[in-house]
């Protein structure tokens, strides 16, 4: 049994309770939140872009902290999720390893890389796992590329476009404030940043071009340049100043003997994809893939059943380790770079 305690019942903190119920031999044992009426249950006002709205929930038997200090010494707590502000995740990371707990940190991993930094060396020297809730790769059309990647039918990877977009998040109040969300370069293109390190390595060199808003990336186009030249890899996102262009993610991989693509994007309030993920193969076949419909807390399902086994079995994740996640980090860092720069940035690999 995998003994989990949740810090920050916000709308995460919501998706990951209604996730972690859903998997075998794992417990809720313990929660921390400032806010009273969460720490008494009352859920009812937590609201997301997706997902069920909060619920009234029954604490009974858990452990429930408004110091989040005394989770952290809760003996009945193995794993540390902290689906907190961005702007906390370093310090209580490190704190919680420090106490001896297993840690998951809601993405991004921190706000500086200097803090990732300081995060890798707290789990080194404390010999917990610390992983980094990148779910994109337990969603389900991203979960599918990366089967047909990884069974090697179609031979090796060329590259690919990738692509992710929203209106200006208004209802975020400390959207483009860099203390505490940093815009969309960390918020949104982070997601495909860990993909693209996933699929390709590490780049050695990115070009970005865009916009920036209050000294931060908002719109911007980037190509990433890897060791293997003929890898050609690119990413689209950002935020676009306007309301009516809620949400657009996409990609293009390409294989030596196939193509994968996939669109889903919000239009005129209505979710729907584009293009719906298909493999078209050498001979122009077109196959559609057989995805899993409906539930998005599905994928935070699957990225919390590999982090309890990984606790569990005492093995590290090769999806949402810490250091993947320093990579997403480094590569966002040079992007930002190379866009305020006008410059191409290279990453030390
Ligand atoms: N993986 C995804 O797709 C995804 C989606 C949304 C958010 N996130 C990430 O999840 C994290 C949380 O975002 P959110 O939207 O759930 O935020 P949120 O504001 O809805 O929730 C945060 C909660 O933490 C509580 N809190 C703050 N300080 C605390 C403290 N010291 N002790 C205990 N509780 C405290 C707040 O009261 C609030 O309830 C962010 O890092 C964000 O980037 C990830």
């Amino acid at each position: 049994m995998t003994r989990v305690g949740i810090i920050g019942i916000g709308f995460m903190g919501w998706i990951h309770w209604l996730a972690y119920h859903r998997l075998s031999d794992v417990r809720v044992t313990a929660i921390s939140e400032t806010i009273p009426k969460r720490l008494a249950g009352d859920w009812r006002d937590i609201k997301g872009n997706f997902g069920p709205p909060g619920e009234q929930v029954d604490l009974t038997g858990i452990g429930a902290y408004a110091n989040l200090d005394d989770l952290l010494r809760d003996s009945n707590v193995d794993l540390v999720d902290i689906t907190l502000p961005t702007a906390f995740h370093a310090d209580i990371a490190i704190r919680a390893l420090e106490a001896g707990k297993h840690v998951l940190c809601e993405k991004p991993m921190a706000l500086q890389l200097a803090d990732c930094e300081r995060m890798v060396a707290a789990a080194k020297k404390a010999n917990r796992l610390l992983m980094v809730g990148h779910v994109l790769p337990f969603f389900p059309e991203y979960h599918w590329a990366l089967q047909v990647i990884r069974g090697g039918e179609y031979g090796k990877l060329l590259g690919g476009e990738f692509r992710r977009v929203i209106s200006d998040p208004t209802w975020l109040t400390k959207y483009w404030l860099p203390e505490h969300i940093g815009g969309p370069m960390l918020d949104l293109h982070i997601h495909d940043a860990h993909f693209i390190r996933l699929l390709f390595g590490l780049p050695q060199e990115v070009t970005t071009t865009g916009r920036q808003r209050n000294n931060l990336p908002e719109f911007w186009h980037t190509q990433f340049r890897f060791a293997d030249r003929d890898l050609a890899v690119a990413a689209t996102s950002g935020t676009i100043n306007q309301q009516g262009r809620p949400f657009d993610h996409a990609f293009e991989i390409h294989l030596e003997k196939a193509t994968l693509m996939f669109q889903f994007a919000v239009i005129g309030g209505e979710g729907r994809y584009l293009c719906p993920p298909t493999l078209l193969d050498s001979s122009g076949n077109a196959q559609h893939a057989d995805i899993p419909g409906g539930d998005p807390t599905d994928a935070f399902v699957n990225e919390l059943r590999e982090v309890t086994n990984c606790v569990r079995d005492g093995r590290p994740s090769d999806t949402l380790g810490a250091v993947l996640a320093q990579d997403a980090m480094r590569i966002c860092a040079a992007q930002t770079a190379s866009l305020q720069s006008g410059k191409p940035v290279t990453l030390n690999t």
